[in-house]
């Protein structure tokens, strides 16, 4: 089993979590019995997925107790103080239960309201209604502000990362700040499993391209939420215990890095 990461709040975070992102509302609950049922203790979800109720269903079918929750403020009508509660709210209710990572999905810097959002999930977290408080797609000189205003460093930011985008010197900023780093499309959409370089890792070690770059994350001291709606890969990408990556390893996929997005940059979301 994959080791838990300590939060800069205490808490113990997984470092493997599964994301519920694109996954068909119809299918979401099989997912997220498959998930729990593989051994994944991390559960990121967001308002945004538009599958909260059937994430609610499926958190009634497995010992919720064992399982850390996610979920995040979207903010694309709102960004207010009460349009924050609300969503929390909505989400909540939804889940059917409490969320225990709460997350900003995205700074929106245009509308310039992200140290306000802050400061009420920083409320949230002051009267207990959430356990920790993160943020998802921002940049150094948003975390920067953040820090600055209210003096609150987020726990975890959530931001695209893969061997095209390692995101080097924001994860040293975060390791200054003891902010860990969690991984979206760790596997790069899966457009980085056809990779030659990962390929050949892979064979070598007699493993799959998928936990190749898995452990890659791992060993950059990061954390990941690899996607998946097939069981048998869903625990595949749980089983990266048992190998590690060289020194050389790590570099040769270093050669890989190129700036390719396979998503949204943090600037380019009103
Ligand atoms: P599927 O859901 O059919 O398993 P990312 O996490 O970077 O967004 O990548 C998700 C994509 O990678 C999905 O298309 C998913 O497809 C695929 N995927 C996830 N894990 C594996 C795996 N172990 N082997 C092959 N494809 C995978």
């Amino acid at each position: 089993m994959v080791a838990d990461l300590r939060l800069n709040d205490g808490h113990l975070l997984p470092a493997l979590g599964f994301g519920l992102y694109k996954v068909a509302p119809r299918e979401t609950e099989a997912v997220v019995r498959a998930g729990f049922e593989a051994g994944y203790r991390l559960l990121d979800g967001a308002e945004f997925y538009q599958n909260e109720n059937e994430v609610g269903a499926a958190l009634r079918q497995v010992n919720r107790a064992a399982l850390t929750v996610t979920s995040k403020f979207w903010g694309e009508e709102s960004q207010d103080p009460e349009a924050v509660l609300r969503a929390f709210d909505a989400s909540t209710k939804a889940l059917g239960t409490g969320i225990d990572v709460y997350m900003i999905h995205w700074p929106r810097p245009k509308r310039n309201q992200y140290v306000d959002v802050w400061r009420v999930l920083i409320e949230l977290q002051g009267q207990g209604r959430v356990r920790t408080i993160g943020v998802s797609n921002f940049a150094r000189n948003h975390l920067e502000r953040l820090i600055e205003e209210t003096g609150v460093v987020p726990a975890i930011n959530q931001v695209e990362s893969h061997p095209w985008l390692p995101q080097h010197d924001l994860r040293a900023f975060h390791a200054r700040h003891g902010i860990v780093t969690q991984a979206w499309s760790p596997l790069g959409r899966g457009r980085l499993l056809n990779d030659p370089v990962i390929g050949r890792i892979a064979s070598r070690l007699e493993v799959t391209p998928a936990q190749v770059i898995i452990r890659w994350h791992l060993q950059l001291g990061g954390t990941l939420i690899p996607k998946s709606t097939n069981p048998r890969r869903l625990s595949e990408n749980l089983d990266v215990d048992n190998f590690e990556l060289s020194v050389q390893d790590m570099a040769d996929i270093a050669t890989l890095e190129n700036g390719q997005r396979t998503g949204t940059h943090p600037d380019d979301r009103n």
